[in-house]
Formats: C-alpha cells, structure tokens, sequence
C-alpha cells in the first residue's frame, strides 16, 4: 500500500518511539535480562512466546510467528491501517503530519487518478469507435497490417474519425472540457478538431495498469506518422514504455526484448513473443533503462536494420554501458536493412524469430564491431583514435570482471596480446603527477635576471604568456609579473622595475637578480631567452595537456577546457 506521508516523517517517527513503551501500554511485558517477554497478544497460548527486541526495535512471536515494528503493532493490535497506525505514532511522537488533503503527494495522486479516468473513458470511446461503420479505413488498415482481432481488443486499438465527439459536446460539457485540457480536443477558429484526427489510437499504459496518454498513426500518409499526446500530470514520453503492463507482475523475466514501435509490440505478441517493450522510438532514456531493469536482468535490444537502427543501437550502449554490473546482461538482434521486428515476424514466424533472440549479440561484441572494424585495424592512429573512444566506455562499467573481460578482448582484437604492453595502452593511463617535466628553477632565475636586466626581451616573446598562470612552478609568477609590468610600463628600465619593487616582499629577490652575472654572450641573449621561454612554454603546456587528457578520459571536462585541450594540442603539434 503506498503511503501518502514523506519517507523521511516516518524514519523520523521510528527513530523518537520506543517499541517497549508502544507494547507496554496494550500487554504487560516481563523483564528477563535484556529481554522484554510476554503472552503473546496475537494467539493463544499458556507459555510466553512473544518477545521484544529493544535494540532492533522489533518484536517476534515464536508460537504464530507474528513480527514487525511498532507501526506493525498499532496496526495488529489496533486492526487500523498503516497510515491510521503512523498518525497513532505521530501523536506519541509529536511529530506533525500535515492533513491528508494538504500533503502534496496526496494531492498530486487525486489529480493524476482524475486524469486516468477521463483518459479511462476517452480510451474506451476510440476503441468503441474502431467498431463503427465510419472507422471501417482504419479496420482496412490494421488488416492489412497484419493485426488480429484479439490483438485490437488486448492492446485496445481505437480509431480517431472525424467529429467522433460531437455527442459528447451536447451530452457531458465536463468530460469534453476536460478532453480540451488534456488538449485531446483542440478548439480553433474554425471549431473543434481532434488531435488524433484520422489516426489509429493506441492507448499507453503504465505498469500499474493506467492509461497515461495516447499514441496515433496516420492512416493516409500523412504526416507526422506518429504523433503522442502532449506532456502533461501523467504523461511524458521519456517514462512510458509501450507494453509494460502485459509483463507478468512479480516474477523476474529470463529477458525483456526492446523494440522501436507500437507495431513491433503488437506484431510479436501476436505471433507469441512474449515480454516485448517499446520506448516509442531509440530515443531511450535512463528512466526507461531502469524501469526494464526492474522486471529483468537481461534486454535484449531489437532495433531497425536501418542507419538509424544502428545509430540507435550506437547511443543505447553508451548510456546502458553503465548498468553492466556483475548480474545484468545486454544484447542486441540485428535485422537486415529495411526490415523491423513487426515486418519480420509476419515473414518468419515465432521459430525463426526465436532464433534470433537465441542468436542475439553480446553489448561487448557490438561495441567492438562498431569500433574497431577490420579495416580500421590496419591503420595505428585509428586504432588509437578508437581506443580512445573506448575508454571513457570501459570505464563506466560497473563490474569490474567485466571491465577487465572487455579489455582484454578489444586487446585481442587490436592484436596486442601481450598483457604487459595492453595495460600500457589500455589499463595504466595514470594521472600525471603535478610536475612531471621539470623546469629548473635555474632556468627560471635566468629568465627573470634576463627580463629585469633587458626590459625590452618583451618585445620578441613569441607566444601568450598570460595562459602560463594556471601552473604552480616556482618563481614563474614572479617572472609574469615583472613581464606585467614592462608591457604596463612602455619602455620601463631596470632602476624603474626596482623602484616598483621597493616595498614589496620579492624586493631582495629582483635586487639580486638585476646584478645576476649570467655569462651569456651579449649578441645572444635574445636567443637564450627566446629559447628558454620556448622550453618553458612547452612543458608547461605540455604538462597542462596530460592533466586535461587524464581528466577526459576519466572524469568529466567543460566545453571550456576542452577548447583548451584543443588549443593545446595544436600548439604543441606545430
Ligand atoms: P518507426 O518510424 O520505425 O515506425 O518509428 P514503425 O513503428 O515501424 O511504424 P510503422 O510500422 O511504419 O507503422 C518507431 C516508433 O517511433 C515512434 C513511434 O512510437 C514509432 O512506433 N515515432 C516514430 C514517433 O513517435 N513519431 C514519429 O513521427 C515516428
Ligand atoms: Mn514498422
């Protein structure tokens, strides 16, 4: 039974009673040891059998085997409900709950069954329809699509025909109204039409059996093919997935097969494929993913033979990926190019179909195929290229068994089967340590005696310092400070720079590198300089550039850091 009162309201409620002194006031408990015991309230019997745990806050008959918590025991004791025992235990507490009628949860679930009966209603109204003389276009067309009549009453089809509600108009203005709010009826200049209007409906229902919203085809070509009720309370394509409600309750599928449409599901039902979802198109989502996951433990993923079958197919493994713990398993059935689950199963039937299912693919062999197919193998920088697509992927699998399994096959795939270099490529991307490439401080040192001795060295500094701040080595602030002030001050001079530094904490240091003998030929300064910030430069960047690329590949970047990785890259390959 699902309760209206928040979770946290009654941990809280659990946390402040004490089951002893909710016992205690119905039956009189003995004390033996740390044990609480009396005639047990729930049966008859002349032996104590019925205990109460203090420190679990629990109690157990050993004669009729009743147990629970102290909302267990309002409830058994006092025959009241859960929420009537909670509201009992709130008064003990004093912990409020706020009314029925103003809890929130409370109001939202009102307002959605409202809807559900209306969508009830309008559902059987389409269905009726289907029936009639003027949906006899659309009967033509299930027909010639195959579909049954058991089919049309199991997943209750309906058809939309022209001014279908014009009845209902005149008859029930509350229900009509309401069609006009769940915009089922849109009202124009011209008068009322359908939305759905000369569509086959088919009604979408959650796993609890409602009817969220409606799904129509167009029977005459015209488009869009498919069109879905707008967003509303209870509908929301993302969270809907197309047959659900025929999955048997309670008891964990050997698989759940996924499939693109309403046709695909209804065509396979018909031919006895059981267990078949659709998330109304290859737009799957999380929620969707792990709503499947909670009536199996294996999906099997039958898209369209099409570019965009596999598209989908491409992006559904990057999401689930992360799903792959030791338990879950993925698969995928390929079609050939233009066919879908529904055209195939009314060519083949259930035995061939079965075989498919039978044959399906592993996740980590479709990832393969799609990465590293044979013509890419024999080019490095591709198979690189791929390898590092691949990773970010390897990484977001949960189980670790199955990590290492899918490394050591692309490994094989790749053609490295030497385990030591395959962890050199594809297990020990290590995080760079902070300073890998060292940069003397000697050569520092020189740097800033150079600047603070020729101001002018400015002038010739080929690339932008300023990008140089993010990195911690010692004493290149101060070198970009000092090359601040000299493009600040045009033309400053070596007893201007240390006049600036009179008062300031580094005045010793700039003091005793103004007189810095540095032995360097006069007519090649420029070209130390040049070449030490050169160095400088580049190891810094290149450092920056390792901690982006580890970053990448195993955390998450901004768009902002990966211009910079960019930027990098191609400084650094010039
Ligand atoms: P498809 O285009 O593959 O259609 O879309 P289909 O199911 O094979 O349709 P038929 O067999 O031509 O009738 C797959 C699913 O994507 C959603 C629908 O749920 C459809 O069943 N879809 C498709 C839309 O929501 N809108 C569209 O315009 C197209
Ligand atoms: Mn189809």
């Amino acid at each position: 039974m699902h309760s209206f009162i928040p979770k946290n309201i009654i941990k809280k409620i659990l946390e402040q009673v004490n089951i002893i002194n909710i016992v205690k006031t119905y039956i009189q408990l003995k004390k033996k040891g740390n044990k609480y015991y009396a005639l047990c309230p729930f049966h008859n019997e002349n032996h104590a059998s019925f205990f109460v745990n203090e420190e679990k806050q629990y109690f157990y008959c050993f004669g009729c085997n009743t147990h629970g918590n102290s909302i267990d025991f309002l409830m058994k004791y006092n025959q009241i409900t859960f929420i009537e025992s909670i509201y009992e235990l709130s008064k003990i507490t004093n912990i409020k709950i706020q009314n029925k009628e103003q809890n929130i949860e409370y109001i939202q679930y009102t307002k959605k069954q409202k809807i559900y009966n209306f969508t009830k209603k309008t559902s059987k109204l389409y269905h009726k329809n289907l029936q009639l003389n003027h949906s006899y276009q659309a009967k033509k067309y299930l027909k010639k699509r195959n579909i049954n009549n058991n089919m049309i009453q199991k997943f209750y089809i309906g058809f939309s025909y022209k001014y279908w509600y014009m009845k209902i108009i005149k008859e029930d203005k509350n229900y009509f109204n309401h069609l006009i709010d769940i915009k089922i009826i849109k009202k124009t200049t011209y008068g009322y039409y359908d939305y759905f209007e000369n569509r086959i409906i088919f009604p979408i229902i959650n796993q609890f059996g409602d009817i969220t919203g409606f799904g129509g085809r167009s029977i005459h070509k015209q488009l869009p093919k498919y069109i879905n009720s707008s967003k509303n309370e209870t509908f929301n394509k993302g969270y809907q997935l197309y047959g659900i409600n025929y999955l048997e309750k309670n008891k964990k599928k050997k698989y759940i097969l996924v499939v693109e449409g309403y046709f695909d599901v209804i065509s396979l039902t018909q031919h006895e494929i059981k267990n078949v979802v659709s998330p109304l198109g290859t737009m799957i989502t999380q929620y969707q993913i792990k709503t499947i996951f909670q009536f199996t433990n294996q999906i099997i993923f039958c898209y369209d033979g099409d570019d965009a079958g596999k598209k989908a197919a491409w992006r559904t493994i990057k999401i689930i990926i992360s799903y792959l713990d030791d338990t879950k398993s993925i698969k995928f059935i390929f079609l050939t190019n233009g066919e879908d689950p529904d055209s195939i199963i009314h060519k083949e039937g259930k035995k061939k179909f079965e075989q498919r299912i039978k044959k399906s693919i592993h996740i980590f062999d479709v990832l393969i195929k799609f990465l590293f197919p044979i013509k890419i193998l024999s080019c490095i920088e591709k198979t690189m290229q791929m390898i590092n697509k691949a990773i970010p992927l390897i990484n977001k699998i949960p189980s670790e068994y199955k990590k290492n399994f899918l490394k050591k096959k692309i490994g094989y795939i790749i053609g490295i089967n030497d385990t030591k270099q395959l962890e050199k490529i594809l297990f020990e991307i290590k995080k760079p340590k902070k300073n890998p490439h060292h940069i003397s401080l000697n050569n520092i040192r020189t740097l800033i005696s150079l600047i603070i001795q020729n101001p002018d060295l400015i002038k010739i500094i080929p690339y932008p310092i300023n990008d140089l701040k993010i990195s911690k080595i010692e004493g290149l602030s101060l070198f970009i400070q000092i090359f601040q002030l000299c493009q600040k001050y045009k033309n400053i001079n070596t007893g201007q720079i240390l006049e600036l530094y009179r008062n300031k904490k580094n005045k010793n240091n700039i003091y005793k590198l103004s007189c810095w003998e540095n032995m360097i030929d006069k007519k090649k300064i420029k070209y130390v300089f040049i070449d030490l910030i050169e160095k400088m430069y580049k190891k810094i960047l290149d450092n920056r550039y390792h901690q982006l690329m580890w970053n990448y590949r195993f955390k998450k970047i901004n768009l902002k850091q990966k211009k910079m990785l960019w930027k990098i890259h191609i400084i650094l390959s010039m």
